[in-house]
């Protein structure tokens, strides 16, 4: 075990669902620290530096458009373990498979308009963390 930070986002369709406060309230119940929270609407130039890996599939451009569509809240939370935990507490990428209890399952509505986004890797938790929080936004 070892004290992780990872990224988050809580998307468009839960902030327009009005789930800001259960999604950090599910966070801070679960351990997390929250060291950087902000609002922000995300352009295509930022999505598609966020999601590189992506930009060439098919869904990309319903993955953009989405998540251009409205703010979000991004996150960076700290813990034991943080960057499983919050895979955990997220569920799996379709709400449909996702376990009971978790944010998928309770916010998400299909693999595009799942809720949640978190950092899969170290790796890439520490690109996603420093892609939107400079040193100064996270306390
Ligand atoms: S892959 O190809 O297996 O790596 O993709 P996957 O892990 O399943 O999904 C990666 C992110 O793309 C989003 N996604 C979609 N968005 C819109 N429309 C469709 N059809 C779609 N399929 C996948 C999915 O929500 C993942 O977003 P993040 O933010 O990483 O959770």
């Amino acid at each position: 075990m070892s004290i992780e930070q990872t990224f988050g986002i809580i998307k468009p369709n839960a902030v327009q669902d009005g789930n800001i406060g259960n999604i950090l309230s599910a966070i801070e119940k679960a351990g997390f620290t929250l060291r950087g929270m902000r609002m922000a609407r995300l352009t295509p130039e930022l999505c598609r530096g966020f999601y590189a890996e992506h930009v060439h599939k098919g869904f990309y451009p319903e993955l953009e458009a989405f998540m251009t569509e409205g703010p979000v809240v991004l996150l960076c939370l700290e813990g034991e373990n943080a960057i499983l935990r919050w895979r955990e507490l997220m569920g799996a990428t379709d709400p449909a498979k996702a376990a009971e209890g978790t944010l998928r399952k309770l916010y998400g509505q299909n693999m595009g308009r799942n809720a949640t986004h978190g950092s899969d890797s170290p790796d890439s938790a520490a690109r996603e963390v420093s892609y939107f929080f400079s040193a100064f936004d996270r306390i």
